[in-house]
């Protein structure tokens, strides 16, 4: 497996995640941890917002605050996936969204690189304390489902989604 890095967003890749915006509204694509980056034209903003979401006292009301990654290709410089980390579980994510969602670039699907994405993500919230994991999927995302249980996550149960009326599974993944 190549080289990557798990950084946050910062100026010297705003070509690199205009790219990868681009890739993912052409391809239609969900854009599951990559915070307010589908409505973010202006790449510089999103940054900014990006960075600011992690302090608890500039995090909106309803959101809680949280980390954001690109995750990129040493070779090539390129942003092949983003990982979101939120630091705490409010009722939503409790519920329904979890601690972690990501999202890798349509074109670098299927090379195993979400699997190596989150088992990165995940030795980061080990390092920051956390000692269990929370994620979810769509119960029909049998890629992400995959990638959860490639990374030592355990089905805990089912849940219907009321306002997107869907379910979802739910799985822990403990850290210690
Ligand atoms: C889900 C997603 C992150 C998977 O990324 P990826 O880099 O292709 O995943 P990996 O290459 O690590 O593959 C994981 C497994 O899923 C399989 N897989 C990947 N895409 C698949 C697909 N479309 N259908 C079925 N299986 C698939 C892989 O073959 C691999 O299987 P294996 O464990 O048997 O080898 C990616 O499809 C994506 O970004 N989707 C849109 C956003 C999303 O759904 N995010 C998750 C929200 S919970």
């Amino acid at each position: 497996m190549e080289d990557f890095i798990l950084i946050r967003p910062s100026f010297d890749y705003i070509k690199g995640i205009s790219k990868f915006r681009n890739e993912l509204l052409s391809a239609n694509s969900s854009m599951d941890g990559t915070g307010s980056l589908r409505r973010s034209k202006y790449i510089r903003t999103y940054i900014k917002r990006c960075l600011k979401l992690e302090q608890i006292e500039h995090t909106p009301k309803n959101l809680v605050p949280a980390t954001q990654f690109i995750f990129v290709r040493v070779s090539d410089n390129k942003i092949v996936g983003m990982i979101q980390f939120r630091h705490f579980l409010n009722d939503y994510l409790s519920n329904y969204g979890g601690h972690i969602g990501y999202c890798i670039a349509p074109s670098e699907r299927k090379k195993g690189y979400a699997k190596l994405m989150l088992k990165e993500a995940l030795a980061y919230c080990k390092q920051v304390g956390l000692e269990k994991v929370f994620i979810t999927c769509l119960d029909t995302n049998i890629a992400s489902e995959k990638v959860i249980l490639a990374n030592n996550g355990k089905f805990d149960s089912t849940i219907f989604e009321p306002n997107r009326k869907v379910t979802l599974k739910r799985f822990w993944i403990d850290l210690i």
